[in-house]
């Protein structure tokens, strides 16, 4: 069974009460769930969050799975560090956001990490998280 690990940035504890008109309704708890029991049979699901990026880059650093599905909130679109990890390590990582980046202000436009990416799955809600994961599966 592939392991993959889902790797919150910043904020996105908050899920299902922040900003709910952006991010919707569902806390992560409900979308981790809703993964687990879609994902049951064909994939080992590992989550990590973290507000700090200095944690996010040691979690991508010791990373020991078959891919990373990493949603890094803000870090997205300021963090030559994560990009720098992302390049450096050799499991394969999917960005991914809730809501679609490339709609929003201008400064979210813009993601540092996106090339050092395997691809870029954007305002999709929980399904972002869906999509990328069925990826490293197929
Ligand atoms: C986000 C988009 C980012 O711009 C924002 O800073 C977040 C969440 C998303 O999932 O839509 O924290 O990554």
């Amino acid at each position: 069974m592939k392991k993959i690990l889902i790797i919150n940035g910043p904020n996105l504890n908050l899920l299902g009460k922040r900003e709910p008109e952006i991010y919707g309704n569902e806390s992560w708890m409900e979308m981790m769930e809703t993964l687990q029991r879609y994902f049951a049979l064909e994939a080992q699901l590992v989550y990590y969050q973290s507000n700090h990026e200095g944690d996010i880059i040691d979690r991508l650093q010791s990373a020991d799975c078959d891919g990373i599905v990493l949603n890094a909130g803000a870090y997205t679109h300021t963090s030559l560090a994560i990009a720098d990890c992302i390049a450096a390590i050799t499991v394969p990582v999917i960005e991914v956001h809730i809501s679609n980046v490339a709609a929003r202000e201008e400064i979210r436009r813009r993601s540092l990490i996106a090339p050092a990416c395997r691809g870029v799955i954007s305002g999709l809600g929980a399904q972002s998280y869906l999509l990328a994961i069925q990826y490293f599966l197929l």
